[in-house]
């Protein structure tokens, strides 16, 4: 089985992440204990990262099926909030791709998901997230960091944009329409999760629905746009 070179710090951002990571008795425990204790330590110390880094290997390996079509060779791509970079990891790998990360660079006291008005909670790290794609074998030529609360953002003429379970899925698209629009380019694709797909409908040509999250709570649509 394939893995990710990842240490318990990593692994622990990743379960922050991607919650389908944690085994059931770890879901539990955060029911019992409370969202502060289990960010802060449970998520850290009960777990097995070489369990995680084989778990987030596959959920990674499975997204990159599903949307590989949308990408071409050396392609230049923009991430909005990747998380730790494990699919990112898969496209530099197999399409060598070049890859600007717009993230943020805390991980909130209490992670809450859901809908965040305000775009204030975060869970990710710059620097493990650097050390992640180095440590992976991505080099350093083929990716840009971007602190979203901190940096200017790239002005640069983007192939595909995605951003998995992070842009319309937890804050909203408005937050970076205006960014989004210049940086589009005619026939770039826009990859997005999204509980309102009619909303993205009135904003470009073609949408192609890549798959529908019934069992979550947002029960969102993983959609492909273009003009
Ligand atoms: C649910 S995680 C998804 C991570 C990854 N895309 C995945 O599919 O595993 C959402 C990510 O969005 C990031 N995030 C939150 N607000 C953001 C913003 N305004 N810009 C970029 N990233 C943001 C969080 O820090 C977090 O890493």
């Amino acid at each position: 089985m394939h893995s990710f070179k990842l240490n318990r710090e990593l692994a622990q951002l990743a379960i922050h992440q991607r919650i389908e990571l944690c085994s059931p008795i770890l879901k539990r425990f955060r029911k019992i204990f409370g969202r502060y204790f289990f960010s802060t330590f449970l998520s850290k110390y009960l777990i097995n990262p070489s369990v995680i880094s084989k778990k987030y290997y596959n959920l990674m390996e499975r997204e990159f099926l599903l949307i590989e079509k949308y990408f071409f060779q050396n392609c230049k791509v923009l991430s909005i909030g990747s998380g730790i970079g494990g699919l990112e990891v898969l496209l530099d790998k197999k399409l060598n791709t070049h890859i600007s990360f717009i993230e943020k660079n805390y991980v909130s006291k209490k992670i809450k998901y859901g809908w965040d008005e305000k775009n204030q909670e975060a869970y990710n790290n710059l620097y493990l997230l650097e050390k992640f794609l180095i440590n992976n074998g991505v080099e350093k030529k083929n990716f840009n960091l971007f602190d979203f609360d901190a940096d200017k953002l790239p002005y640069d003429k983007f192939d595909v944009i995605i951003s998995l379970y992070s842009l319309d899925y937890h804050y909203d698209f408005e937050i970076y329409k205006d960014y989004l629009l210049k940086v589009l380019k005619p026939d770039s694709i826009l990859i997005l999760d999204t509980v309102r797909p009619d909303y993205f409908n009135q904003l470009f040509n073609k949408i192609d629905i890549i798959k529908e999250d019934v069992d979550t709570v947002h029960k969102s649509k993983r959609i492909a746009c273009r003009n």
